[in-house]
């Protein structure tokens, strides 16, 4: 059975947490497709051309800590604006896609560049202010020290970023359905993927 899931939306929105609980849900397997962009974002940070890294990406690359850094995010969506980098993952994550037993794939153009023939899209949103929140908790967590406005600024930027440029740029595709998880504890954001996915299965 190949069964595709588009999870898209701005950084810190809840795609990985939903994405991660409704993959385990349903027993399929997860991309968070930012990683791609990072592990590149991370190569060129230690001076590789961003191409060359993005083309010869291995899955080895997608593990560890030093990928959730804000330097790496910055890295990641600088990255993220070069066509050619974009088309060097494009083959991997169709291919993960449509991998037997069902994926769910997030990122920012899965429903609208890579998946678009998904047999469900959901858009995540959430306020800025909501999402930085969120994403200092996180990085407290992991005893990352860092202040709101700093991580405010850095999900801004990004954002930005991946909004304004011009291809795949941040954009809900026509057909996603949005999820606004400013007002919903985690939990209940999952509840309502976990229906929404088993509406369209
Ligand atoms: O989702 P995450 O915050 O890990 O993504 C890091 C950066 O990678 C994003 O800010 C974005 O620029 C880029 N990205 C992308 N397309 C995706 C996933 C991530 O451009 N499908």
């Amino acid at each position: 059975m190949v069964f595709t899931i588009a999870i898209d939306g701005p950084a810190a929105a809840g795609k990985g947490t939903i994405s991660k609980a409704v993959a385990a849900h349903f027993g399929f397997a997860h991309l968070d497709t930012g990683l791609l962009y990072r592990a590149v974002g991370a190569k060129t940070l230690a001076g590789d051309e961003a191409l060359a890294a993005a083309q010869a990406l291995d899955p080895a690359d997608l593990e560890g800590d030093h990928l959730r850094t804000p330097e790496v995010a910055q890295a990641a969506s600088r990255v993220a604006v070069d066509p050619q980098v974009r088309a060097a993952l494009v083959a991997f994550q169709r291919s993960f896609a449509r991998r037997e037993g069902g994926a769910v794939l997030d990122g920012r153009d899965i429903g609208t560049v890579i998946c678009p023939n998904a047999d469900l899209k959901l858009f995540v949103t959430a306020s800025a202010k909501t999402r930085a929140q969120r994403r200092l908790d996180e990085l407290n967590g992991k005893g990352l020290a860092t202040t709101f406005d700093a991580v405010l600024a850095d999900v801004e930027a990004r954002d930005k970023r991946d909004r304004e440029r011009e291809t795949a740029p941040l954009i809900p595709a026509g057909d996603a359905i949005l999820l606004d998880t400013s007002d919903l504890t985690a939990e209940q954001a999952i509840a309502r993927a976990v229906e929404h996915v088993t509406r369209a299965r």
